[in-house]
């Protein structure tokens, strides 16, 4: 269970970058092995990392990736961390690059970090006026301009249902289309202000879940997740844990179903009856683990937090 010196030490090294969640059930749920070698996919402020660091002796390892620049600055002085300024999407390649074949437990705290919201010309929040950008890794070159000003009328559409659950998407994304080629939707303000026609029930959560749909789609967020899955069995040893946490329904199921049957979709929707996927892990949390009301009146982006672990079998 959540330890208070775990958040104690975890909030001090993390500052006001980012406040982990589920700490305490997550490291936990890693069933640590002090000499072990594990990897935290998603740096961010550090506030696992270095709670996974106090578990380890001085045998253990631990491997952060981290595909924005700025989080290299929150990573400590510690000869057994190594940071890898890269999309989790390259684990296995990045571990091979730096011979380590098999690990002890991975996990990753997925989406972005409180600061990446907070500094206005990153473009995640609709708080500020700044360039349409929401580019974790700012090497990348798509940015959200270019998915506003360059996707057609169907592939907008989509992407606005399904990662943001937009209620009338085709009518925002046919309004885009329309109003682009003589508006500029260039900042955030230009674009709110395109499209406040469309706006449907209070400004803020439409805006919120538009720019959720933007900024999952410019990072490829959900690729991203479905290849470290992938990658994931072959890389932990026997008995070796994984660690999950989403914050949306459509990562929670890409999770759950391959945990669970080693594929991404429900095993139901399987076109051939007699066909079973098998998974090579063993789930450990057969419902996922949330915030205690405690921890969500704490830290509000832990309401919608799910943790899943499981076991190479
Ligand atoms: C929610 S924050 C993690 C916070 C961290 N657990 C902490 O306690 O401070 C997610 C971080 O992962 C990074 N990230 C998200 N997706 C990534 C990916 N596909 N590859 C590498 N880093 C990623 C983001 O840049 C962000 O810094």
């Amino acid at each position: 269970m959540e330890n208070n010196h775990d958040i104690a030490n975890a909030n001090r090294l993390s500052g006001d970058y980012h406040v982990p969640v589920l700490l305490g059930q997550t490291l936990d749920g890693l069933a640590i092995q002090p000499g072990g070698t594990y990897v935290d996919c998603t740096f961010g402020g550090g506030g696992h990392a270095s709670a996974l660091l106090q578990r380890l002796n001085e045998n253990g390892k631990l491997i952060v990736f981290d595909q924005d620049a700025d989080a290299a600055a929150n990573v400590p002085a510690d000869t057994r961390v190594l940071f890898i300024p890269h999309n989790f999407r390259h684990l296995q390649r990045f571990l091979r690059l730096h011979n380590v074949p098999l690990v002890d437990g991975i996990m990753a705290d997925l989406g972005v970090s409180s600061h990446q919201f907070d500094e206005p010309a990153r473009g995640f929040s609709t708080r500020f006026d700044a360039a349409l950008d929401m580019r974790m890794d700012r090497r990348q070159p798509l940015t959200a301009f270019d998915v506003v000003n360059t996707y057609d009328e169907q592939r907008l559409h989509s992407l606005f249902e399904r990662y943001g659950e937009v209620t009338n998407a085709k009518t925002l994304a046919r309004t885009i289309v329309a109003v682009r080629s003589t508006t500029s939707l260039q900042t955030i303000n230009n674009f709110k202000a395109a499209l406040h026609a469309v706006v449907k029930g209070n400004p803020h959560k439409y805006f919120a879940q538009v720019f959720q749909a933007l900024r999952i789609e410019v990072n490829d967020e959900m690729g991203a997740l479905r290849e470290l899955l992938q990658q994931v069995p072959a890389l932990l040893k026997p008995g070796g844990r994984v660690a999950i946490i989403t914050f949306h329904s459509l990562e929670d199921r890409l999770v759950k179903n391959f945990f669970r049957h080693g594929t991404f979709e429900a095993l139901e929707t399987h076109p051939f009856e007699n066909v079973t996927a098998s998974s090579a892990l063993k789930i450990i949390t057969k419902k996922p683990i949330t915030a205690d009301s405690a921890e969500q009146k704490r830290n509000p982006r832990s309401r919608s937090a799910k943790l899943r672990i499981a076991e190479k079998i």
